[in-house]
């Protein structure tokens, strides 16, 4: 809507992992590197933990474009509860392998044969698996399973779990020691920092030919760090936003004030109202008075379901829920309005009867 005001080639703040606008962070680089460690090592498991909205998948997809295809042949899961008798089929199915109507044994010896013929084409098999706090412990005893494969003394797969916080969590638990000691390194993928995230907006924009227009002061970059605590994806609809309220407003700077307004904005339209005009729900201030959505926690209207990639029946809850939230707060407003109206009336019908009593010949006289 604003990029043609700006004279921009896209978007800037899309929502979708596109590795296209990829910004190396100093975390993200150090996922990286060892993502491609692991892609050297040709054996066990890296295990890449991040924040919602860190921007794992974002990381998943730029080492998938950078991949040589005459070396690595690759499969990317993305796992919406995967549970153990799923789980080899989706992993044939990600490598192409036919898996139709056979047995688990059967399965098996597919995958192996296919893993096998890959090694001696001279390519390494990596088997990526991002949304990995979905599997079930059953879902990820297979896997280790499946990397037990081995051709003389070489492993014939390597595998990536990318995972939000919880998965560190279900590493950690008993049943997990097996999968434990095939993890050859693990990171978790913090958010940016301050300057980071000056960096990264500004990456973004110049991916998309931004020249200054509109300006960013140094405080609104700050005030963005501040709101969205550094994590990429609530910085993006924040900086949409933004972008967004300064084009219709003709505006070419934008400034503290107007980040604060905007948070301001999306922190009342997420408050669900209690009658008396409050935010419950955890809306805290940042210290300095205004509103910070990341102390909310995990934050519903962030989502796009259409990128989530999860099943069609999650996706279509989270939307469902999401534009309950609407409602809800729609109606609220609207009964609120009724209530204000009806005083209203009730406060004019006083007022004319008390007219009335004043001068009780004074509407008579106008009917002569
Ligand atoms: N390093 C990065 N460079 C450019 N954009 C990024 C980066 N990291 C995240 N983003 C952007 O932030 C948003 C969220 O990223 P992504 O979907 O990769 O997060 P995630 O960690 O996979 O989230 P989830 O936990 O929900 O799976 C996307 O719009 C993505 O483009
Ligand atoms: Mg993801």
């Amino acid at each position: 809507m604003y990029e043609s005001y700006y004279h921009l080639s896209g978007k800037p703040f899309q929502l979708n992992p596109d590795p296209a606008f990829f910004f190396g962070s100093r975390g993200h680089r150090r996922a990286m590197a060892y993502l491609e460690y692991g892609l050297h090592q040709s054996e066990g498991f890296i295990v890449i933990t991040g924040e919602i909205g860190a921007g794992k998948t974002t990381l998943v997809r730029s080492l998938l474009e950078r991949l040589d295809s005459e070396k690595v042949v690759a499969a990317n899961l993305v796992s919406t509860q995967i549970d153990a008798g799923d789980m080899l089929r989706m992993v044939a199915a990600a490598f192409g392998v036919p898996s139709r109507h056979l047995e688990k044994a059967d399965l098996l010896l597919a995958l192996e044969t296919f893993l096998v013929s890959t090694t001696a084409a001279g390519k390494r098999a990596l088997l990526i698996v991002d949304e990995a706090q979905n599997l079930t412990p059953a879902a990820v005893e297979e896997l280790r399973m499946l990397s037990n494969f081995q051709l003389e003394d070489h492993a014939l797969l390597q595998s990536f779990l990318i995972g939000q916080p919880e998965f560190r969590e279900i590493m950690q638990s008993p049943r997990m020691q097996q999968l434990r000691q095939r993890v050859i390194a693990s990171y978790h993928l913090g958010p940016l920092d301050a300057g980071e995230t000056r960096a990264y907006i500004e990456h973004r924009l110049h991916r998309v030919g931004w020249q200054d227009d509109p300006l960013f002061s140094a405080e609104a970059f700050r005030a963005v760090y501040v709101a969205t605590g550094g994590i990429p994806r609530q910085i993006n609809t924040l900086c949409d936003r933004l972008m967004l309220a300064a084009f219709l407003g003709e505006r070419h700077a934008v400034g503290e004030g107007d980040v604060h307004e905007i948070v301001d904005e999306m922190q009342q339209e997420m408050a669900v109202p209690s009658g008396d005009g409050g935010a419950p729900g955890g809306a805290r201030s940042n210290g300095n008075g205004h509103a910070h959505p990341a102390a909310n926690g995990f934050d519903l209207r962030l989502l796009d379901p259409a990128r989530l990639q999860v099943g069609a029946e999650l996706a279509r809850q989270v939307e469902a829920l999401a534009a309950g939230t609407d409602l809800q707060r729609i109606e609220a407003r609207l009964t609120r309005l009724e209530q204000s109206v009806s005083a209203t009336l009730g406060l004019l019908s006083q007022l004319l009867q008390a007219v009335r009593r004043d001068k009780p010949n004074e509407g008579r006289k106008h009917e002569h």
